[in-house]
C-alpha cells in the first residue's frame, strides 16, 4: 500500500512537473517503428480513407493541402493517386517516418521535419486543408486547433482521425502495473490518455470549442485477436499503437517479459488474446 501511495506521488510529481514522454520520445520512437509502420497501415489504413474526401474541399482551384504528423506519407500518397490538384505539405517530428516517403519530393510534394507545434507556429503559410491521421493523441488538443485555425484559410477544413477513449482496453493498467513492481526502471511515465477524445461526441466537442463548424463525425471499433500473448504486444509495439511505452523504461526489454506476463494473465479469453482499436473521426470547417 506504502509502496503504490509513494508510487502514485512520485507519477504525479512528474506529471505536474511536465516530466512525462514528450515529442522528441514519440519522434524517436516512430524512427523505430518506421520500418514496421505498414502492418498499421495495412490493417487501419481503409479508415484513413474516409476522411480524404474532395467533396469538402475548399472552392479553391488547387487547394494547399497540410498532412499534419504525416507519417510514411499515406494520406499524401493517396491524395496524388487521386490526382487531386492541390499543393502538398508534409510535416513529421520523425526522420525515419519521413525517409520511407522521400521519394514524395519527387511529385511537388514539399517535406518537412519538424515538430508540428513548431510548424504550426513558425509558418508563415496557409492552409485550405489540413488532414491529420493518428497523430492527434500526441498532442494536446488545445495548442493544437488553436494552431490549426492559425494556419487555414477561412471556410479551410480539417480532416482527423484518432484513436479514442477506451482504446488498448487494459493495456494502460498492464503499464501501470509492470511500471509499480519496477520503479527503477521509470524514466517517465506517458500522459497521452488526456489527449484521447471521448468517441464522435467528445471530438466534436473540442473542435467546435475553437470554432470550427462540424461536418461529419463519426466512430467505430475493431479488434484483432492473437494466439500468443507475445504477438499481441508485437502487434501494439510494431505498428506504434502504443508508441511511446518503451520510452517509460530505462531498458525496455527488461521488462518486455513482465509485460506479456502481464497480459497474459488480464487478456486470455478462451486461448486468445485480443486487443480494441477504438477510434473516431470527421470533418470540422473553420468558420
Ligand atoms: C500513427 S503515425 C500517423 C502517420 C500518418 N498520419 C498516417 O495516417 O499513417 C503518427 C505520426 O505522428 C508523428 N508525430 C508524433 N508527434 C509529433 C510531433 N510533435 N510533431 C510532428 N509529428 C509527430 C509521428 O512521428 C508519426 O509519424
Amino acid at each position: 500500500m506504502i509502496n503504490q501511495l509513494k508510487f502514485y506521488a512520485k507519477m504525479a510529481h512528474k506529471i505536474l512537473s511536465k516530466d512525462v514522454i514528450d515529442h522528441n520520445d514519440y519522434g524517436k520512437e516512430y524512427d523505430k517503428i518506421a520500418d514496421t509502420y505498414q502492418y498499421w497501415l495495412k490493417e487501419m489504413s481503409r479508415f484513413t480513407d474516409r476522411i480524404i474526401k474532395s467533396a469538402y474541399a475548399a472552392n479553391t482551384e488547387k487547394p494547399k493541402v497540410l498532412d499534419f504528423a504525416c507519417g510514411t506519407g499515406y494520406i499524401t500518397r493517396r491524395l496524388l493517386e487521386k490526382e487531386t490538384d492541390c499543393d502538398i505539405t508534409a510535416v513529421d517530428i520523425s526522420e525515419r517516418m519521413l525517409h520511407v516517403c522521400k521519394d514524395l519530393a519527387d511529385h511537388g510534394v514539399n517535406i518537412v521535419n519538424a515538430d508540428g507545434i513548431a510548424f504550426l507556429n513558425n509558418t508563415a503559410e496557409r492552409f485550405d486543408i489540413i488532414f491529420c491521421g493518428w497523430a492527434l493523441p500526441y498532442f494536446n488538443y488545445k495548442v493544437l486547433l488553436k494552431g490549426f485555425k492559425k494556419v487555414l484559410n477561412e471556410g479551410g477544413i480539417v480532416g482527423v482521425i484518432s484513436n479514442s477513449r477506451g482504446t488498448l482496453h487494459k493495456i494502460e493498467d498492464i503499464f501501470v502495473k509492470v511500471m509499480m513492481e519496477n520503479q527503477n526502471e521509470i524514466v517517465k511515465p506517458m500522459d497521452i490518455r488526456f489527449n484521447l477524445p471521448d468517441g464522435k461526441e467528445g471530438l466534436a466537442k473540442w473542435f467546435e470549442q475553437y470554432g470550427f463548424a462540424c461536418l461529419e463525425v463519426h466512430e467505430e471499433e475493431v479488434v484483432f485477436s492473437f494466439d500468443r500473448p507475445e504477438d499481441l504486444l508485437d502487434w501494439i509495439n510494431k505498428t506504434g499503437a502504443a508508441a511511446g511505452t518503451a520510452q517509460i523504461f530505462r531498458d525496455y526489454d527488461r521488462v518486455k517479459g513482465k509485460i506479456i506476463k502481464e497480459i497474459e494473465r488480464e487478456k486470455c479469453i478462451k486461448g486468445r488474446y485480443s486487443i480494441n482499436h477504438k477510434f473516431t473521426y470527421g470533418l470540422f470547417k473553420r468558420s
